[in-house]
C-alpha cells in the first residue's frame, strides 16, 4: 500500500492519474499506479463545466468516497476545491480534515501560493498530508489570463523556487509542478527533499501525473504536453452504436439475456 512517506521510496519515477469515480479508480489502481488523484479538474473533465472554479466541496468529497473505496493500493489525494480553503485558515483545516474523516483520502492537494505555506504547516500539523501545487494553479485562471506556461521569466521561475522550498519547509510530502519549463522543473526537484510530480513540467521529476481523460483518450481535446495512451472514447462510440443497433433490429435481448417462468400462466 502506497504511503505518504513511501512514495519516494525506489527508483521508479512516481506515477500519478486522476480519477473521478469508483470503476475508473479501480482500474488506475489495479495497472498499479502509486496516486490516485480526485482532482477538481473533474469540472472540466467530468461534470461540463468551463473551468474548475464552480466545483463544489462536496463534488469532490462525494467522488474522493468513490475512488477510495474503489481503491485498495494506490494513494487517495483530495483536491480542494476553489475558496474550500484560503479563506478562513481554520475553515481550511477542517473542510481539509473532512475530506480525510468522511471521504478517507489519504491526503490532500491545495493550489498553493505564498498564502498557503501556513496553512500547510497548520494541516500538517494536526495531521493531513499536504501535496502542494506550484506553476500554473488553474484556480487563477482570471488572473492569468488562461492556462498558460508558468515561470518563463527569472522573477517568476524564483519565485516558484522559493514557494517549492518554502512549503517543503511547512511539511508539504510532495510537490505538483504544472506547466513550468523543463529546466525550471528539474532545478526544484534537485533543490527539494519532497518528490516532485509534474505535469507539462519535463522528464525530471520525481513523477508524472495526467488527467486520465487525456491519458485514456477519453476527451475531446487534451493540452499539448499530454500524451494519449488509447482510444477510449472511439471504443466507447462502437460499444454504444453496437448496443443501439442491436437493440433497434430486434437482436437484443437474446433468449440467453431472457427468463421466461414456466410457472406463470393465464397472467390476463
Ligand atoms: O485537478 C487536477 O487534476 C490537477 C492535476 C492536473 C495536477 O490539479
Amino acid at each position: 500500500m502506497t504511503t505518504t512517506r513511501g512514495l519516494r521510496e525506489g527508483d521508479d519515477p512516481i506515477t500519478m492519474l486522476t480519477a473521478y469515480d469508483a470503476p475508473t479508480a479501480a482500474v488506475v489502481d489495479e495497472a498499479g499506479i502509486d496516486v490516485v488523484l480526485v482532482g477538481d479538474s473533474m469540472g472540466n473533465a467530468a461534470l461540463c463545466y468551463d473551468s474548475t472554479l464552480p466545483v463544489t466541496f462536496d463534488e469532490v468529497a462525494s467522488r474522493t468516497a468513490a475512488a477510495a473505496r474503489a481503491t485498495e493500493d494506490a494513494l487517495v489525494v483530495a483536491d480542494m476545491p476553489f475558496l474550500s480553503f484560503g479563506v478562513d485558515e481554520a475553515e481550511s483545516v477542517r473542510n481539509a480534515g473532512r475530506l480525510l474523516k468522511e471521504a478517507n483520502a489519504d491526503a490532500v492537494k491545495i493550489e498553493s501560493g505564498p498564502h498557503t505555506v501556513e496553512t500547510t504547516r497548520h494541516m500538517t500539523e494536526v495531521g493531513i498530508p499536504v501535496m502542494a501545487h506550484l506553476g500554473l494553479t488553474p484556480q487563477h485562471v482570471n488572473q492569468l489570463g488562461g492556462y498558460t506556461r508558468q515561470g518563463t521569466e527569472q522573477d517568476a521561475a524564483e519565485e516558484i523556487i522559493d514557494l517549492a522550498g518554502a512549503h517543503a519547509d511547512a511539511g508539504a510530502f510532495s510537490l505538483v509542478l504544472e506547466h513550468v519549463p523543463a529546466n525550471l522543473a528539474s532545478a526544484v526537484t534537485e533543490a527539494l527533499s519532497i518528490p516532485t510530480i509534474g505535469i507539462g513540467a519535463g522528464p525530471d521529476c520525481d513523477g508524472q501525473v495526467l488527467v486520465i481523460n487525456d491519458a485514456v483518450g477519453l476527451g475531446e481535446w487534451s493540452p499539448p504536453f499530454a500524451k494519449q495512451f488509447g482510444d477510449v472514447r472511439g471504443e466507447m462510440v462502437e460499444a454504444v452504436e453496437a448496443y443501439e443497433e442491436a437493440v433497434t433490429s430486434g437482436e437484443f435481448p437474446a433468449e440467453e439475456h431472457s427468463h421466461v417462468e414456466e410457472d406463470l400462466e393465464d397472467l390476463y
